[in-house]
């Protein structure tokens, strides 16, 4: 098991990335705490885990109380923790942008930049030193696209975090990278489908499609090896860097 004796937390562990992620560093032999937000989204959760081995709270990353709070229940579970996986995230409003609502502007920075930073902050006292941190950007994180300026902000953003914590991690051996999904199935880009055509979210989705390479969107199971290959001593000579998982979207 490539994970075996390690602890991880999972911000946005709920989701579709998250829980399958989760799911995975469980089957590789690591304890994983998960973090997101409603009871009862928190509750699916851990029924869909099942096992000692998982646990999970409610909190919402933009808070700094809430943020400081996983972190101390992931002291209280693990001692200090081996695999720190930043994801939680949010799509934002898709409108050019004269017309980008300053509203969505807001919340889509709070929780992807925000959120990011106050994990970061929070956590890196507590991650055991040599640990591994993956922060979720997006494709959008490394160039522009068009109506989604909240968004593709946020994902420049979190670049430009990871950079600064990887430099400060270092000498405690601690790597801190992040990945950059193109489309992958799943709710957010049913939402993201149905906000660049509201009367054919299908016509999107063959669109956006076809821009990838490899013909199709990424599946929420090989984002989680990706994740699992960062978490891992596999890549222990790998940090400050952007890894794309896209099929072919970007480049
Ligand atoms: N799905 C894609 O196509 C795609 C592509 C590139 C990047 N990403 C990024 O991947 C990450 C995970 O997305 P996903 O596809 O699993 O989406 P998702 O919506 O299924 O999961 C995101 C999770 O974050 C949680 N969350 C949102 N705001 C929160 C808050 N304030 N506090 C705590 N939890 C909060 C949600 O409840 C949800 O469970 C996000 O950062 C997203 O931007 C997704």
């Amino acid at each position: 098991m490539r994970l075996a004796g390690k602890t991880a937390v999972i911000t946005g562990g709920a989701g579709n990335i998250g829980l399958t992620t989760a799911q995975r560093f469980l089957a590789e032999g690591a304890r994983v705490l998960l973090i997101d937000r409603g009871e009862q989204r928190i509750a699916a959760a851990l029924g869909a885990l099942g096992g000692a081995n998982a646990h999970a709270l409610d909190a919402d990353v933009t808070d700094a109380g809430d943020v400081a709070r996983y972190v101390a229940e992931a002291q209280r579970l693990f001692g200090a923790v081996d695999i720190f996986f930043n994801n939680a995230g949010i799509a934002g409003a898709v409108a050019p942008l004269v017309d980008h609502p300053d509203a969505a502007f807001d919340s889509v920075m709070a929780v992807n930049v925000r959120g990011v930073f106050l994990g970061l902050k929070h956590m890196l006292p507590v991650l055991r030193d040599g640990a591994s941190v993956i922060c979720t950007s997006s494709v959008a994180g490394l160039r522009g696209s068009a109506g989604m300026a909240g968004y593709v902000a946020s994902k420049h953003a979190v670049v430009g975090l990871m950079r600064v914590a990887a430099i400060e991690a270092a000498p405690r051996k601690i790597r801190v990278n992040t990945i950059h999904p193109g489309p992958v199935e799943g709710d957010m880009m049913r939402e993201l489908e149905a906000g660049m055509a509201p009367t054919d979210p299908k016509a999107a989705q063959a669109a956006i499609a076809q821009r990838m390479r490899l013909g199709r969107y990424v599946e929420r199971r090989e984002i989680a090896d990706l994740v699992t290959f960062l978490a891992s001593d596999e890549s222990r000579m790998i940090t400050g860097t952007t890894m794309v998982i896209d099929a072919g979207m970007a480049g």
